[in-house]
């Protein structure tokens, strides 16, 4: 129990595989970091940030919380994306929920969480928010697959007007947000199409975005 040799060894082993194919590879990432990626997803073990775009240690910044949350008051999450934004100059903010995610049914059901239930909260405000959205849906799977959608979106609102990603844009700097959600069940991702690269396009985004998701809630509320 005080040692955990299975890890290191599984370590040693990551590390000859990782110098076998590039025997440069921990010289060079240990000069320096230069990502064009900030991961800001959920801490669910079934979706690691970098095992599932397939990059490479030093090739994306990362922070995760439970629902992938991004809230104006939590100075950890912000000081990563103020890290990320004005030290390593990243491109691209990505925002990544996933379906199947327990914080947001969680949030829906308003069974269980503990002392987390009070950081989820932030999520029952994006489904209170859209309470008509969600209600109008018969089935529990597909409601909670859309609030894990619209909390993706609301939390991409949030990062875009944090103070950090409100200036990078007013210098100028080319920075992108972006939405996206993970299946669990085939691995693969989706855009939520809500990127956003200025924030005069902030509001359009969000909408057209909402939109895209609101036929589809309404022709299955019709199929009930
Ligand atoms: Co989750």
């Amino acid at each position: 129990m005080k040692r955990l040799p299975q890890l290191f060894q599984s370590n040693r082993r990551w590390v000859e595989r990782t110098r076998a194919a590039d025997p440069e590879f921990f010289r060079k990432l240990a000069a320096q970091q230069a990502p064009e990626y900030l991961w800001i997803g959920c801490s669910d073990s079934r979706v690691p940030a970098n095992t599932i775009v397939d990059l490479l240690p030093g090739e994306m910044f990362v922070h995760r919380n439970v629902g992938n949350v991004v809230v104006h008051t939590d100075l950890n999450c912000l000081s990563v994306i103020q890290f990320a934004v004005d030290v390593l100059k990243v491109r691209h903010v990505i925002v990544c929920g996933h379906y199947g995610c327990s914080g947001v049914r969680c949030a829906l059901t308003g069974e269980g969480g503990g002392l987390s239930r009070n950081w989820l909260r932030h999520i029952e405000d994006v489904r209170t928010r859209h309470a008509a959205a969600i209600d109008a849906l018969g089935d529990a799977q597909r409601r909670h697959d859309l609030l894990c959608e619209l909390n993706v979106i609301e939390q991409v609102a949030n990062a875009c007007r944090t103070s950090v990603v409100e200036e990078a844009w007013r210098r100028d700097q080319p920075l992108a947000v972006h939405g996206w959600v993970y299946g669990l069940e085939d691995g693969l991702l989706r855009d939520l199409d809500v990127t956003v690269v200025a924030p005069g396009t902030l509001a359009e985004a969000y909408g057209n975005a909402l939109a895209r998701l609101a036929p589809r809630s309404a022709r299955e509320a019709a199929a009930r």
